[in-house]
């Protein structure tokens, strides 16, 4: 069975209800997920065990991506294949520039193959759509992604 990472990092929860919604339609495509919130006392899990890794941040300071996630990434220590960004902002911080800066940058680090998606405080709403319509696009990709490597073998 396919298996996906999602990794995220939430103070007031925004972040953390775009995981679990993203969790929600994975499951529904018979993708299994591991959730793992960073920040919590729980080991890392194993990210090499999975087909795909996400990663989930809010945007703090000035179109910054929070300390503790900065350090995730380094205790990962890799930048794993395919890697999926999703980010919550404010566009009152700073404006378009910085809206979701965290998540821009994080999609440009790790090269991820779509833009990340970007949602402006809670999904709940109108913004849900915007959630469904990413998700669907990761999963598009990712069996594209897959069916390719198997055609091609690995092209990174
Ligand atoms: C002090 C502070 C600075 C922030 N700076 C930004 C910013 O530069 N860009 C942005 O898009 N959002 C910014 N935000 C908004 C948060 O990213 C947003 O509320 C986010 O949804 C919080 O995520 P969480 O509920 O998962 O903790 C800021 C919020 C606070 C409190």
């Amino acid at each position: 069975m396919v298996s996906f990472l999602i990794t995220y990092m939430s103070w007031s929860g925004n972040t953390r209800e775009v995981a679990e919604l993203i969790r929600r339609q994975l499951n529904e495509a018979s993708i299994d997920v591991t959730l793992y919130r960073i920040g919590s006392n729980a080991p890392i899990p194993e990210v090499t065990a999975y087909d795909a890794f996400m990663l989930g941040s809010f945007t703090w300071g000035k179109g910054d991506t929070p300390t503790k996630v900065k350090k995730f990434i380094a205790q990962v220590g890799f930048k794993p294949d395919l890697v999926y960004i999703f980010g919550t902002g404010d566009t009152q911080f700073g404006g378009d520039d910085l809206f979701c800066h965290a998540a821009t940058k994080l999609a440009k680090f790790y090269h991820s193959p779509l833009p990340p998606l970007r949602i402006e405080q809670s999904p709940r709403g109108h913004q849900e759509q915007f959630v469904r319509a990413w998700t669907e696009r990761v999963i598009q990709h990712f069996h594209n992604w897959k069916r390719d490597e198997k055609a091609y073998g690995p092209t990174v």
